[in-house]
């Protein structure tokens, strides 16, 4: 587990995105796993950035996104289809067919669905690079707390806090969904890499359980410490939790010198 150390947000999208991009660029038909989230906004910015300079193509690239809202439309302003095209699918040269989202239009035959979905990952040779953001109560996708550490993709109802975190996005009166199709706990440990990224005070208790606390199904993150090669970039704020601060700025300033391309 690496821990990557940031002064603020910015710096955090930056080295988030360039890590990105070196992947794309050493593998062109790279399979990304993608998240939604505010704090995904200005990494997606980023990689749009890096396009439009003429330096990071998405021809070859596929991708799959982690969740989607239970009963939005992809053209509702607040289902994750919106969010993808308007923050980044709109602004880059991906094939639309080489997006999947979780269809969050699907009334039956859930399990199926969500059994074709996991195909689809595996048809596409696995995702080589996952990027998460995280939740104030560790959930990673939708998995909430109590979710199972070998979870699949499946329908999941959302927690309280979590409705109360995302109703900011639902004019006020507006039904806000209940559930959602999520990849699972297990589908993401099955990625190559997973970057997680995580800014801002009110991540600091998550960032902070998921990286020294017990691995345990009520922070779903902390499912992480399971995987060979996952990295954490965050900011202060979202770090000021951790206990182990100069030992991953150690870890960092050696990995720097002796493996440099797990930082870019
Ligand atoms: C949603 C998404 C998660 C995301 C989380 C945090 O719940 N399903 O994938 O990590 O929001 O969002 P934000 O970055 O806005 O704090």
């Amino acid at each position: 587990m690496l821990v990557i150390l940031k002064r603020d947000a910015e710096a955090v999208s930056l080295q988030a995105a360039e890590l990105v991009a070196s992947h794309i660029r050493r593998k062109p038909a790279l399979v990304l796993g993608l998240a939604t989230g505010s704090t995904m906004i200005d990494i997606y910015q980023q990689l749009v950035r890096l396009h439009r300079e003429g330096t990071l193509d998405f021809s070859q690239v596929v991708t799959f996104n982690l969740d989607e809202y239970l009963g939005l439309a992809p053209a509702h302003p607040q289902s994750f289809h919106h969010f993808m095209h308007e923050h980044f699918f709109a602004h880059i040269n991906i094939h639309p067919r080489s997006i999947h989202i979780p269809d969050g239009t699907i009334h039956e035959n859930y399990d199926q669905y969500c059994a074709s979905y996991e195909q689809a990952i595996r048809d596409a040779g696995g995702i080589d690079i996952q990027l998460l953001g995280i939740g104030r109560n560790g959930h990673i996708g939708f998995n909430e707390p109590t979710s199972s550490i070998a979870s699949r993709t499946r329908l999941k109802v959302l927690s309280k806090e979590t409705l109360a975190d995302n109703s900011k996005s639902f004019s006020p009166g507006e039904k806000h969904p209940q559930c959602a199709i999520t990849m699972g706990i297990g589908s993401i440990l099955g990625a190559r890499k997973v970057l997680l990224i995580a800014t801002g005070a009110a991540k600091a208790a998550a960032v902070a359980k998921s990286i020294e606390g017990p691995i345990t199904s009520a922070v779903s993150a902390s499912a992480l410490q399971l995987h060979p090669d996952v990295t954490f970039i965050v900011d202060e704020p979202a770090a000021s939790q951790l206990t182990q601060r100069d030992y991953y700025v150690r870890v960092m300033e050696m990995t720097a010198l002796l493996t440099p391309d797990r930082l870019s």
